[in-house]
């Protein structure tokens, strides 16, 4: 019970939300009006101002008015409504839509202790009722009432109450939600707000306000680990005081601090706040100052915690999203993600399955696209490594939003991120370590290891056509790749080799080392070249091995006479005229591959088609990478 003694603890803030005209606002302002805290004559004003109009008075137009009223005068925070029963204090926070949900679950303003959810009786559940019951799951809000409101127009129906009931019920309970209560009422009439209802004589559970002075303020985390998270640092002096919020847990004066992404430790010195004892510890939602004893390098989005309980720190994670913008989310755009204090570039790299946020329904149809409102498994990549929890772990480290062009698009929760002993096993999760970066490192950022992906066919037979489809398909799965191309590198770095058997030699010989190197710093190379020569190829491959990167042959394979036909560049003709001489197929010998790790026939598959097929198995090779340190 909210204890109506502590008039000076903080309002138990409540979330109230609906599908538009359920009669969200009619029940605010008959909450307001039952309880006496509107301003004196504020009804009748409104009333006289209705009149004037030739309006009927309804209890929505308080709220508006009220609202109204709060964007004038600034001091006052526009999201909140005091009231207060005989019991305890209350804050009603007003949340329209779902970006305005969505972004009280970034600023804090979450951390409402319970939610409102009206359903029109006359209409029953209807999808934003649904919507909405999943936004409560994703901000962690678990005391729900539901308030089945305008049962006027069902006649005070016990039979559609129930229907209502318990077809709502049911959807919670696949949310994993559970309502405290469900109250037939009409705000209208004032039936079941503040007043127990004479017309409904079949309900004798709680009025709105019975139910409401029943909830409990919603306990601050200081069970959890702690995760102090990082909002700025201030210097005075040699003096840092690092700012930011306790999320979780608590934190005391003498606590060795870890802070992530950098791993660095320190402990703190002193707690610097206003209105406590610097010597009592900092517990879940205070937001406070603190020094460390020794100077490390710290800034905003980092997170600190205890070194037992470290959180995650990646840069590719697996997430729900739910998708609330008209513009859907696309694989591979480059998009803000915020979690807590940290901002960083994002992509969506792969969707495993989608749902529909009202009926639940899931499909997994390989989809590139989110639309709006649906919910999204899928797999984000960050620009940088990022510090979360798993949403069931810790929540607040555990959700996040999607933001475009300073829009916030969605929002998700955060499953399956493995959390690993950093004293024990160094080598997980973690690339800031000291000394040389390993391949392995650079593959645990990026999410794929280094390649040589190795074209060779006839002139015309559609080497570069299908490495810049097949770069294209791995830039959209945000991985690192290059093409490089006979045509492109003959003009500067080979530009002094000819079609000699020795030239082309060379060229393969340096393509090959370039190939090497970029492979090592991690990238997909994609090569385009005639490589006529099977000895040329091979020492291609043994180049790329002695650098550790993979190697895979492709065979761009198409009879001579279809390349002849295509002829792209007119050389076939000039060679067949004697013009150009040496010319791979006409008077320059190839040697088809003996064993290629993949043949593509661009005769009979389409551009499409090969790059399906090289994918295929060049993906699970490029994610190897794990396994092998
Ligand atoms: S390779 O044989 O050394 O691997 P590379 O792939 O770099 O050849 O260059 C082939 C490209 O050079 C062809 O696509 C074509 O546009 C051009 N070219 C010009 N002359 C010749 C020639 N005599 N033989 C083959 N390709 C030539």
């Amino acid at each position: 019970m909210a204890d109506p003694q502590s008039s000076a603890a903080s309002p138990l803030k409540v979330v109230f939300v609906g599908h538009v005209d359920h009669g969200k606002s009619t029940l605010i302002g008959r909450i307001l009006h039952d309880t006496g805290s509107l301003p004196e004559g504020k009804i009748e004003d409104i009333k006289k101002a209705c009149a004037a109009e030739g309006m009927e008075f309804e209890f929505a137009f308080l709220l508006d008015a009220l609202i109204e009223e709060q964007k004038q005068n600034v001091t006052i925070d526009t999201t909140q409504i005091p009231f207060r029963t005989a019991r305890a204090r209350y804050a009603i926070i007003d949340a329209p839509g779902h970006k305005e949900f969505l972004k009280n679950m970034i600023t804090g303003a979450s951390s409402a202790d319970a939610a409102i959810l009206v359903i029109g009786a006359n209409e029953g559940v209807r999808e934003q009722s649904r919507r909405h019951a999943y936004l409560l799951g994703l901000l962690g809000i678990k005391q729900i009432i539901v308030v089945v409101n305008k049962m006027d127009l069902v006649d005070f129906s016990e039979a559609r109450f129930h229907e209502i009931e318990s077809d709502y019920r049911k959807f919670l309970v696949d949310l994993g939600l559970e309502a405290s209560a469900f109250i037939p009422a009409s705000a209208k009439q004032g039936e079941n707000v503040a007043r127990a209802t004479m017309k409904m004589k079949w309900y004798c559970g709680a009025s709105v306000l019975e139910a409401l002075d029943l909830l409990q303020p919603q306990k601050p985390d200081v069970d959890l680990p702690l995760r102090f998270c990082v909002q700025d640092v201030y210097r005075f002096d040699v003096r840092r005081i690092i700012a930011g919020r306790i999320e979780t847990g608590t934190l005391r004066v003498g606590d060795q601090l870890v802070f992530s992404p950098a791993n660095k430790s320190s402990v703190v010195a002193s707690i610097e706040r206003w209105n406590a004892l610097a010597t009592s510890p900092a517990v879940a939602g205070d937001s406070v100052g603190i020094t460390l004893s020794e100077q490390i390098f710290v800034e905003r989005g980092y997170v600190a915690s205890h070194e037992n309980e470290t959180p995650i720190e990646t840069n590719r994670f697996h997430a729900d999203l739910f998708w609330i913008v008209r513009e859907p989310l696309r694989l591979g755009h480059l998009y803000n993600l915020r979690l807590a204090t940290q901002d960083l570039k994002c992509q969506v790299v792969s969707i495993e399955e989608v749902m529909d946020s009202s009926t639940l329904e899931t499909k997994n149809d390989g989809r590139e696209q989110l639309e709006r409102n649906e919910i999204g498994k899928l797999t984000i990549q960050t620009r940088g490594p990022l510090v979360i929890d798993n949403h069931d772990r810790i929540p607040n480290l555990g959700r996040f939003v999607i933001v475009d062009d300073g829009e916030i698009c969605g929002g998700g929760t955060i499953f399956g991120g493995v959390y690993t002993d950093r004293q024990v096993t160094k080598s997980q999760n973690i690339f800031w370590t000291e000394g040389k970066i390993t391949a392995q490192q650079r593959a645990m950022r990026s999410g794929h290891r280094g390649a040589v992906v190795w074209l060779t066919g006839l002139s015309g037979a559609g080497k570069s056509t299908i490495a810049q489809a097949l770069e294209r398909e791995l830039f959209h799965r945000a991985m690192y790749t290059y093409v490089l191309d006979g045509d492109n590198v003959r003009h500067g770095l080979n530009s002094n080799l000819g079609f000699s058997p020795d030239d082309r030699l060379e060229n393969i010989r340096r393509v090959s080392e370039v190939a090497k190197l970029m492979a090592d710093a991690g990238t997909v190379v994609i090569t385009a070249f005639i490589s006529p020569y099977r000895m040329d190829r091979r020492r291609a491959r043994e180049i790329a091995l002695e650098g550790n990167a993979e190697f895979i042959e492709v065979f761009v394979d198409a009879p001579l006479e279809v390349c002849e036909t295509r002829d792209p560049k007119n050389l076939y003709k000039k060679a067949r005229a004697g013009e150009i001489r040496d010319f791979t197929g006409i008077d320059a010998p190839y040697e088809a591959p003996e064993d290629p790790e993949i043949v593509v026939r661009t005769d009979e598959q389409t551009v499409d088609e090969s790059v399906a097929t090289i994918m295929e198995q060049l993906l699970p090779r490029l994610r190897e990478y794990e396994a092998n340190e």
